[in-house]
């Protein structure tokens, strides 16, 4: 499923659009927004695996179309970005990534952990690369199966180091083009002895359930370089809830203008190699799996890795948006459109139903608007998700 990713250089936190209240959820309702926001479409720190249109090759397997499709991927301007239908959605994901990643830096940190090292599995283009930077680690391993995405990635970092001010020490890094569903990664470590303290794996793991045997090896390559403690963390979609807006479609697929999920079948599913179309702003995507999660849990098991937070996007931003420090970075990165728009200005879409929950909440005694919110036709794009967290137990 494409995500967005963090866009490095250009960051400039000190912008920020404007300051977060309280008030109702995403999709669900609207977080106030402190002042008018005068921001214009600009984004703080982003991006992206944006789409335009791969070429398709005939492949038979899954593992090429999935290198071939993301291979294929254009870069596309800010410009372009900022216009997209789905430019805070996008902001959205960043900014969840951005609170997961800082918050399992500051419990590595907490634990003792001084020279963090972190796996970057499924690293795309490198979006998050730049949440590294801010997280201070020391060293990364990037990997991903679409060589021209780990060779941009790879320029992106040399890109912020060149950038970067004399004084700030940025950390070292390895770049690997491997299809790490089968291929064993820490055979292609520089430092064989090298061990991580994070495997960070953002909306990448569904891939490897075409199998159990591609699941096994995605799984070992994330957890078996942990240290004792060390951390696996990810974003995937949640399968419950694809199966439950599957079984509630009078169809074989549902979705909205932005995305469609689509199966070939529905009322009996797999465990592994349960298939479903994704397209996202009407970009037909790379086939993707159902993650049933209590296997997942359970394989992860043999890694020694035990589950420590499993949470759908919606409570985990529930949760996150009531800490300040979450809530300011959220108007940084621009991750909630501002309802009403300032005058003059225009919401992602004209449709006026794709913001009654925005409107609702702004007749609410004490709300101030403008509120923060996403359309809904975002929201329940990005619903579809979960967070999880596993941990290396010692
Ligand atoms: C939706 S993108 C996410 C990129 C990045 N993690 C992010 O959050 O922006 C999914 C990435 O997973 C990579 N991927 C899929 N299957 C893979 C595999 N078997 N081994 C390595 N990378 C894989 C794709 O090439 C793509 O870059």
């Amino acid at each position: 499923m494409e995500q967005a990713e963090e866009k490095q250089g250009g960051t400039n936190e000190e912008e920020g659009a404007a300051a977060a209240g309280g008030g109702g959820g995403g999709g669900g309702g609207g977080r106030e927004l402190g002042q008018k926001s005068g921001v214009k479409r600009r984004r703080e720190e982003e991006e992206d695996e944006e789409e335009t249109s791969p070429t398709k090759k005939l492949v038979s397997d899954h593992g090429e179309k999935v290198a071939s499709h993301y291979n294929t991927l254009q870069e596309v301007g800010l410009v372009v970005r900022s216009q997209s239908r789905i430019f805070y959605m996008r902001n959205f994901n960043n900014w969840l990534k951005s609170v997961l990643i800082g918050e399992i830096l500051d419990r590595v940190r907490g634990a003792g952990s001084r020279n963090v090292s972190v796996l970057d599995l499924g690293c795309g283009k490198g979006g998050d690369l730049l949440k590294w930077r801010r997280g201070g680690i020391s060293h990364i391993v990037c990997a991903d199966i679409a060589e021209v995405s780990v060779d941009q990635c790879r320029t992106r970092y040399e890109e912020m180091k060149r950038k970067s001010h004399s004084n700030e020490k940025i950390f070292s890094a390895q770049f690997i083009a491997s299809d790490c569903s089968k291929e064993v990664l820490s055979e292609r470590l520089d430092d064989p002895e090298l061990m991580f303290d994070i495997c960070s794996c953002q909306f990448v793991y569904h891939y490897s359930f075409e199998s159990e045997q591609k699941a096994d090896m995605m799984l070992r390559n994330a957890c078996e370089r942990l240290k004792p403690g060390g951390f696996f963390i990810g974003t995937t979609p949640d399968a419950y809830e694809l199966v439950k807006r599957l079984e509630a479609s009078d169809s074989l697929s549902f979705g909205n203008e932005v995305f469609k999920v689509s199966f070939q079948s529905k009322g009996s599913y797999p465990l592994f190699g349960c298939q479903y179309h994704f397209s996202l702003e009407g970009v037909v995507n790379v086939p993707e799996f159902l993650v049933y999660f209590p296997l997942f849990e359970h394989m992860a098991k043999r890694y020694n890795m035990r589950l420590v937070l499993k949470q759908r996007f919606s409570e985990f931003f529930e949760e996150k948006v009531k800490k300040e420090n979450h809530r300011s970075l959220m108007m940084k990165m621009m991750a909630l459109e501002p309802f009403p728009c300032e005058d003059g200005g225009q919401q992602a879409t004209d449709n006026k139903e794709q913001y009654c929950h925005a409107e609702e909440h702004c007749s609410r005694p004490g709300v101030r608007p403008p509120v923060g919110t996403l359309s809904k036709s975002e929201w329940d794009a990005t619903s579809i998700y979960l967070v999880f967290v596993f941990q290396k137990m010692s």
